[in-house]
Order: structure tokens, then C-alpha cells, then sequence
């Protein structure tokens, strides 16, 4: 029998190019403890390193990691507060574990509205990591799908009242090439822990040909064996985007 390896363990291919997460269910996991809703957050930090570094080992090309969105700052002040402290320390405490893998930090989202203390070190990171180049970790923050592809418009209304863009040019590709996620691969698969199965304006252009896996573990027990189990998944999955599964299974794939 063959000796066993740490990557014997690991899913096969095909891997995913590009996996993002919706991280849901800490506020329930500290609830049923009776513990703060902050408590959850916080111990939601220790599964975003464990995925990451699992994600960096599998050899993943992209991972998008939802932190807070649009709408979550809508929610209680001490919380919103309690939040942004866990991602500057997150950004801070990081560090060495990104540059020392060769991951090159990105963030999405209305990033100006982050509080100074946030926006310092990830503009820091996301700046001198900038040339690493064996995964990209995105992180969402103040993030909105709607917001996105909102934005996106405005920018080609823009270029179209220069005079810069003809509108009859304006076709998914020219719109993609306008997402904030135009230069990583297409997304692969949307994971979603917690047992809600909604995408809460995430990835909403993304997701167009995405995989999508929903599991009721919440996301401060996600950890490495989680992301195996979602990867494993995916790969039991025929992805036909609109074709038959008779060519798919051919690769006769000519119109
Ligand atoms: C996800 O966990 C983290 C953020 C949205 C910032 P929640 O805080 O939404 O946890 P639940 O859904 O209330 O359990
Ligand atoms: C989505 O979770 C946002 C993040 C995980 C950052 P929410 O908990 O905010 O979403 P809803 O309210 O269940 O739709
Ligand atoms: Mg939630």
C-alpha cells in the first residue's frame, strides 16, 4: 500500500480556478453558547487563516472571501465597531503568513468607506503584496454585488458621454472587463455556510455560471476538512454552461 501522504489527502482534480465564500453564521455559533455575537466573529478569524492556508496548499488560483457587506453596516454600532477591530488585526496579524506564501491580498468594495485603521494596513498589505503571485486572496469588504455592477455601469455611461466608447461596444465581455474581478479566473464555485441559501448580494455577476454549495456548518467551525468536503463536491458536478451532457462527454464542443 502506498505510504500516506499529507497530499494523498488532498481532492483530486478538477479543481476549481476560483472558489469565493459567503461566511455566514457566527452571530448564531457564539448565540448557542451563549457567548457574544463578537466571540463568533473572532473565532470566524481562525477558520479564515485555516481556509486560506488550506486553499494555498491545494493549490486554489483565487479565493474570494465575503467579510462584510454593503448592508452589514446597518447593523448595531458596537458590532460594525467590533468587526472593523478583528480585520485590522486580521490585516496586521496576517501578514507574515501572506507574504511569506506568496499570496497577494486584493479587496472589493466601497473600500473608502472602511475606517482609517482598517484601510492603513490593508492598503499596507494589499501594496506589498501586490507582486506575489501564487494565489490571490480577495477579500470582500463593504461589499455589494449590486453595487458593482451599479458602479460598473456609471463608468461606461462615463466613457460613452466622453465620446470614448461606442454603446453598440457594450457586450459581457467589455462589462466584465469592468468588474473588480476581471483580472482572476471566472468564479468556479460559491460556497455558503450556515444553511441559509441566498446569495445576499455577493458575487451577482460572478455567479453567472458558478457552482453553487450551500452546507449547514456555520463558519467559525469551517475549517480545513470543510473546504474538502465543498471541493469534493464540486468535483462530482457536470458543469454544462447550456450544453447537452452528451458533448460535454465528447468535448466535441464546435457549434
Ligand atoms: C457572518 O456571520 C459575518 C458577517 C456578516 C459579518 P453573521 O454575523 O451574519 O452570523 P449570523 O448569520 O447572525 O449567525
Ligand atoms: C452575508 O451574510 C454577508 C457576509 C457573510 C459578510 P449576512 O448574514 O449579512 O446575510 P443575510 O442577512 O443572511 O442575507
Ligand atoms: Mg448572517
Amino acid at each position: 500500500m502506498a505510504e500516506s501522504t499529507a497530499s494523498t489527502q488532498l481532492p483530486r482534480s478538477p479543481l476549481p480556478r476560483h472558489v469565493a465564500i459567503i461566511m455566514d453564521g457566527n452571530g448564531r455559533w457564539a448565540e448557542s453558547r451563549g457567548l457574544p455575537r463578537l466571540d463568533g466573529h473572532r473565532e470566524g478569524a481562525n477558520s479564515v487563516r485555516d481556509v486560506v492556508r488550506a486553499a494555498r496548499k491545494i493549490g486554489l488560483e483565487a479565493l474570494t472571501l465575503y467579510a462584510f457587506s454593503s448592508q452589514n453596516w446597518a447593523r448595531p454600532g458596537s458590532e460594525v465597531a467590533g468587526l472593523m477591530g478583528l480585520l485590522r488585526d486580521y490585516l496586521i496579524d496576517e501578514r507574515p503568513e501572506i507574504m511569506g506564501n506568496g499570496i497577494q491580498l486584493r479587496a472589493i468594495g466601497d473600500i473608502d468607506r472602511l475606517p482609517a485603521s482598517v484601510r492603513e494596513p490593508l492598503d499596507a498589505l494589499s501594496g506589498d503584496s501586490a507582486e506575489n503571485s501564487d494565489m490571490v486572496l480577495n477579500l470582500a469588504l463593504s461589499y455589494g454585488g449590486r453595487e458593482s455592477i451599479a458602479a460598473a455601469a456609471q463608468r461606461l455611461a462615463k466613457r460613452v458621454a466622453a465620446g470614448e466608447l461606442d454603446p453598440r461596444n457594450i457586450n459581457v465581455d467589455s462589462f466584465g472587463a469592468e468588474m473588480p474581478t476581471a483580472d482572476v479566473p471566472g468564479l468556479d464555485l460559491l460556497i455558503r455556510t450556515s444553511g441559509e441559501q441566498r446569495i445576499s448580494n455577493f458575487l451577482l455577476w460572478e455567479a453567472g455560471y458558478a457552482e453553487l454549495y450551500f452546507t449547514d456548518v456555520l463558519w467559525p467551525d469551517f475549517r480545513k476538512q470543510a473546504l474538502y468536503d465543498a471541493l469534493e463536491a464540486y468535483q462530482a458536478r457536470e458543469r454544462r454552461f447550456g450544453l447537452t451532457g452528451a458533448q460535454i462527454e465528447s468535448g466535441d464542443l464546435a457549434p
